[in-house]
């Protein structure tokens, strides 16, 4: 059946009739299959062929669990959702873009109807339709439908593999805006994986003076001092009071740092950088580790500090994550350490879960 499929698709890979998907049936068991190419249900929607999909710690995680908390795969679910590809077909009322243009999804639909996303706070909506969050499906398949402001023209010279990478780079953007870094302020970020290294890069952006990277793995932070740390720290296995008074000398952060970001969900690193930020300083919670752990309240409280969520991305993230990319402000190519053929998708998935690189890309089946 599989092989079946797969001389299916080689023998009709730029047909434009065809939606080859990449599906999860249940935990470490997916396969291919043509679905229905989706029309257009809109007039402000247009029909997008995916080129690229990154691929990120929820996909294996689905991959792995079949489940992330609450939201648990029942049916078969098309997996990814970081993806570029090229506009194949718009709507009567699409302005913004035309045939022909590459492009990054965004792959979040939300109502615009409810508090949340009257609010201005679409990534808060109430009935979001997100990609491969169960019961929605993903992009790892051959045509994707969205609302025409859902698409991001990428500059021409931009290619499509950066595109892929806009998803990871709107949650760092969003994230360090939580964080509300001013120029010449100071930060923390836990954990130097896509989405750490990418706050990092936008915290430099922003302009902050001192970038302290934080992992347990020795390779990621020699990636993350070449990349946009400007120190680097590696916690032990000791109290998260010592961790932070040691992360402080080492890197002169007299007083603690001005924000503090997780971008790692783990629980020791939550607890030292309660410790590690300032007295009136920001933290923001962007890792996503275990729902329930101890938390240094009394330090919270006496700190006075402003503790944060950051879920996803929202108005404005994604245009300012291209225009990053454009100018050149954000590296996201020196991240990809890979790219697998369609057919090779499972492949990606075992090496995001070895750890194996920083970012792995999946092409097609769109992309010749
Ligand atoms: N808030 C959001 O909207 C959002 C979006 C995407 C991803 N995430 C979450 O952000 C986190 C990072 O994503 P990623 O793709 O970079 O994942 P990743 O797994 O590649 O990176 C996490 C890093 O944290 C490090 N780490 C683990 N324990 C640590 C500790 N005790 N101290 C310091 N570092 C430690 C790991 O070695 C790893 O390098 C994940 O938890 C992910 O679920 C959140
Ligand atoms: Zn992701
Ligand atoms: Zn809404």
């Amino acid at each position: 059946m599989y092989n079946l499929i797969l001389l299916h698709h080689r023998q009709s890979t730029n047909s434009l009739h065809q939606n080859l998907s990449f599906i999860l049936n249940k935990p470490f068991d997916v396969k291919f299959e043509q679905k229905p190419k989706p029309t257009l249900s809109s007039p402000h929607d247009v029909l997008v062929a995916v080129n690229y999909t990154g691929i990120c710690g929820s996909d294996v995680h689905y991959w792995v669990e079949g489940r992330i908390g609450d939201f648990i795969v029942e049916n078969p679910m098309v997996l990814g959702h970081e993806s570029s590809g090229t506009v194949t077909q718009v709507g009567d009322a699409v302005k913004s873009v035309k045939v022909g243009d590459r492009v990054a999804l965004e792959p979040g639909t939300p109502c615009r109807r409810c508090t949340p996303c009257l609010s201005g706070h679409y990534n808060l909506c109430d009935d979001m339709r997100f990609a491969a969050t169960p019961p929605y499906d993903g992009t790892l398949t051959g045509f994707w439908s969205s609302p025409e402001d859902f698409c991001y023209k990428l500059p021409d010279h931009v290619t499509l593999q950066e595109g892929a990478l806009v998803e990871p780079l709107a949650v760092a953007v969003h994230i360090v805006k939580q964080a509300e870094i001013k120029p010449g302020q100071t930060v923390v970020v836990m954990g130097a994986g896509p989405v750490g290294l990418l706050c990092c890069a936008v915290a430099k952006a922003y302009g902050a003076s001192k970038i302290v990277s934080v992992d347990i793995q020795a390779s990621r932070l020699e990636f993350a001092a070449k990349y946009a740390a400007t120190h680097t720290f590696t916690p032990e296995r000791v109290a998260a009071t010592e961790n932070a008074a040691r992360l402080l000398k080492e890197t002169g952060l007299v007083g603690g740092a001005d924000a503090v970001i997780d971008a790692s969900g783990a629980e020791p690193s939550i607890q030292t950088s309660i410790h590690v930020v300032r007295r009136g300083g920001i933290y923001v919670q962007g890792g996503m580790g275990k729902p329930d752990i101890n938390f240094p309240i009394m330090a919270l409280c006496t700190k006075e500090i402003t503790c944060k969520g950051s879920f996803r991305y929202g108005s404005g993230d994604y245009k300012l994550a291209v225009e990053f990319v454009a100018s050149g402000k954000v590296d996201v190519k020196a991240l990809i350490t890979g790219t697998v053929k369609f057919e090779d998708a499972e492949q990606a998935f075992k090496d995001v879960k070895e750890g194996k690189g920083i970012k792995v890309l999946i092409a097609g089946p769109n992309e010749k």
